[in-house]
């Protein structure tokens, strides 16, 4: 088993897309998509429905043609080698296992269409089946699973033949929450022990932020941005991906301008600041993530701080999201530690919302 890991691990590939188009008729589902997927890296595709996700996966995985540029596999041309040849592992939502089959036959039916030795074949199902959690089914066939078992089946089926890259589309999205959370840390380990290169669809952010190495963000058929998790959501390049990825407040500034400490501008009477950090041009707002602001009752000295009155609270249990409105009008959104809510706060309550200038950003 430890050698059929080994084999994965060498066997992951980098592949690269330069410029790549695709049309159906008159509609652009794709336009000049370039990235690269390093080697043993976790890529996910995230974006909105109809952003061009699923078509992007089938154009790597060679059962769809892009209409223009290239695609590579550890450096070389693979823009027109079949499908079969790529040889890519794929999992999809529906898990397209063979009915009539056993969970070991479904795993083994790839290594037996490559003719492999039975006793090869024994050993990598054997191995494969513990390392996915189904040790002990396998002699059910698919309809005694649930439909997590399942979903590992297919996952195992896809990892078996140990294919240099990992295409996975919302494998998770008919799973419920908590098996959701489940298949997702099961989904970091085998990246982990596998060592392949994966490229996953979600339009989940939350999950795409927890699992990926990078994310790309797809937007109409355009990447908006590439870059590890916590670039995207704490620096986002545009408004689009701020917005996409969770809460954030966006105020307008007026008179904005930039100095060695940074940037700052006016928002309803009071100055503003965040860092400048390559944002400026072109910027007209502030944004900042509704968890990084803090409630005071009165002004502090540091930080920025925008007058406002309480407007409603919602309690969701760990967290309390309160509702601000400024008397400007405008709508601010904080999500409060509930052990952390000051006492004696409510609707109409004026407080100040108070957060260090390091953590906004110029949009
Ligand atoms: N074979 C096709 N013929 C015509 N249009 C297509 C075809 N395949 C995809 N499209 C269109 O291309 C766009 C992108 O589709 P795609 O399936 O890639 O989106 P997606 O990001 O995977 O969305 P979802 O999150 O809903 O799965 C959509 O507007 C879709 O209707
Ligand atoms: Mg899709």
């Amino acid at each position: 088993m430890v050698e059929d890991i080994k084999a994965t691990r060498n066997r992951a590939a980098e592949i690269g897309a330069t410029g790549v188009g695709k049309t159906f008729g008159a509609f652009t589902a794709l336009s000049d998509i370039s990235l690269t997927v390093g080697r043993g890296e976790f890529l996910t595709l995230l974006g909105p429905s109809g952003s061009g996700k699923t078509t992007f996966l089938m154009i790597l995985s060679g059962f769809e043609a892009p209409t223009s540029g290239r695609l590579t596999l550890d450096g070389r041309d693979m823009t027109a080698t079949p499908a079969e040849e790529r040889a890519f592992g794929m999992v999809f939502q529906g898990y397209a296992l063979f009915p009539h089959m056993t969970v070991e036959e479904n795993i083994a039916f790839p290594l037996k269409v490559q003719k492999r030795p039975a006793a090869e074949i024994r050993r990598r199902v054997s191995g494969i089946i513990e390392m996915v959690g189904l040790g002990g089914h396998g002699h059910k066939r698919p309809a005694g699973l649930s439909g997590g078992q399942q979903q590992r089946v297919a996952l195992a089926r896809a990892l078996i033949y140990q294919p240099p890259v990992l295409l996975l589309d919302e494998p998770f999205s008919a799973l419920d929450k908590n098996l959701r959370g489940q298949m997702q840390d099961e989904m970091r380990r085998l990246h982990q022990e596998t060592g392949t290169t994966f490229v996953f669809v979600t339009h989940d952010q939350s999950e795409a932020l927890a699992l990926s190495t990078r994310i790309a963000i797809f937007e109409k058929g355009r990447l908006q941005q590439i870059a590890a998790p916590r670039e995207v959501y704490e620096r986002p390049a545009s408004r689009f991906v701020a917005e996409f990825l969770g809460d954030i407040n966006i105020l307008p500034l007026a008179d904005l301008s930039s100095d060695a400490q940074g940037a700052g501008g006016r928002f309803e009477g009071q100055v503003l600041r965040a860092p400048a950090a390559g944002h400026l041009a072109g910027a007209n707002s502030l944004a900042i993530r509704p968890e990084y602001i803090r409630l005071h009752l009165s002004r502090p000295d540091t930080g920025n701080a925008v007058a406002a009155r309480i407007d409603h609270l919602t309690y969701l249990g760990a967290e309390t999201r309160l509702a601000l409105c400024t008397p400007g009008g405008a709508g601010l959104t904080l999500i409060l530690p509930t052990a952390e809510l000051p006492s004696g706060i409510g609707p109409g309550t004026p407080v100040w919302a108070v957060w260090p200038e390091t953590r906004g950003f110029l949009l």
